[in-house]
């Protein structure tokens, strides 16, 4: 330091009050200018001594210092996460009387009580984001295989009461004895049809499904569905819900309506897979989802509107839910 050159602090004799400002120095001197020793304000002063007292306290107080495992609690005893249980004890408590009369209330009776079905539909949407939105999307509107819930297109039904047993018990889920259960044949690959064969189905669905028009391939395709698809998905292709055999005339498709995926469906058949909820989640929760999906805008009024192809359903009474 000392061989620097230039200017180089030197210490004077002592500190001296400079004259013009009153004010002490603070007794070091660069090339004969001398440093003034201000006081720092008052008020600045108290603000850093109250900061410094309550950082003090707040460290006494509530949990502050890492440890090595854990910081210091704090004598007030307070966190966040007891906060969270705080608060998730409070929310449970204020759900309790809407859960325990959504409890008690059988589910085709929600629609006569507004107030509880807005309070289940809400908890519903929440539970919805939690448990289905994997598969359905979260606007429900599904995807390849996983149906869309914001239509009227209904796989096994609509009304709010089959809607929850669907929930219940899930669809071909082999963990459920209630499961809801059916299977298409692998026409084409367990040998039952040929490729032409196929083709000829195939045109018809398009037919039907209004898609491409009637030709020659469709005709002999219509007789092969009287034959082999009609004790399922209805004469017309209108579907079952007994059977979760879609309506294949509407322009909705779970695998998809052109050539390439109605070919696999019939060659392969499909057979999509929902867990059952009622391990899962508890009895309100699934009142309080098939509310919500009800409200999506396909939800049906009656439970008697399981009506498509009922004259098929009477060969299917191992697969029927009565
Ligand atoms: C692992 C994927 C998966 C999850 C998670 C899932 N689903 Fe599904 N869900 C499916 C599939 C696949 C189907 C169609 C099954 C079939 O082909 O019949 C389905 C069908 C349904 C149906 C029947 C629709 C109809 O047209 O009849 C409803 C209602 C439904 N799901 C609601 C839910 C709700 C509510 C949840 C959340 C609790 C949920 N799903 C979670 C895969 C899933
Ligand atoms: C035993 C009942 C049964 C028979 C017989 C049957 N199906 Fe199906 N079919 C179903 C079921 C159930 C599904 C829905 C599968 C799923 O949800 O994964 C289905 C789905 C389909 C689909 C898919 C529709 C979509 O929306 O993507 C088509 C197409 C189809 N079937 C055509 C046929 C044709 C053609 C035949 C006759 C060769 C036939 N099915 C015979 C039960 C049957």
């Amino acid at each position: 330091m000392a061989e620097h050159p230039g200017p180089s602090p030197t210490r004077s004799a002592g500190s001296r009050v400079d004259v013009p400002t009153g004010t002490a120095t603070v007794g070091h001197q660069w090339d004969g200018i001398e440093e003034l020793d201000t006081p720092m304000p008052r008020w600045w002063l108290t603000i850093f001594y109250a900061c410094v007292v309550f950082a003090i306290v707040y460290a006494i107080a509530y949990p502050a210092i890492p440890l090595a495992t854990r910081a210091t609690p704090g004598l007030l005893g307070w966190s966040s996460r007891g906060e969270l249980a705080k608060e998730l004890t409070a929310e449970t408590a204020r759900q309790a009387p809407m859960r325990r009369a959504l409890a008690a209330l059988p589910i085709a009776a929600l629609a006569g009580n507004p107030a509880l079905l807005d309070a289940a539909t809400r908890g519903g949407r929440s539970a919805f984001k939690v448990h289905c939105v994997q598969c359905h999307g979260g606007g429900a509107a599904g995807s390849k295989g996983y149906p869309n819930l914001n239509d009227d297109d209904w796989l096994w039904g609509g009304d709010i009461a089959t809607i929850a047993t669907t929930l219940q018990h899930g669809i071909r889920y082999p963990g459920d004895d209630e499961t809801r259960q059916s299977q298409m044949p692998a026409f084409g690959r367990d040998g039952i049809l040929k490729a032409g064969q196929i083709a000829d189905l195939v045109a018809h669905v398009r037919a039907i499904s209004r898609q491409a028009p009637a030709n020659g391939a469709a005709t002999r395709g219509a007789a092969l569905f009287a034959e082999n698809c009609a004790v399922c998905h209805g004469p017309a292709g209108m579907g079952n819900r007994e059977l979760g055999a879609p309506n294949l005339t509407d322009a909705i498709w779970l695998y998809g309506g052109d050539t390439a995926s109605l070919t696999t469906t019939i060659h392969n058949a499909r057979g999509g897979v929902m867990p059952a909820w009622a391990g899962r989640v508890d009895p309100v929760t699934i009142k309080m989802l098939a509310a919500y999906v009800h409200s999506l805008g396909g939800g049906e009024a009656a439970p008697v509107a399981a009506a498509p192809a009922a004259a098929s359903a009477a060969t299917a009474s191992d697969h029927g839910r009565g």
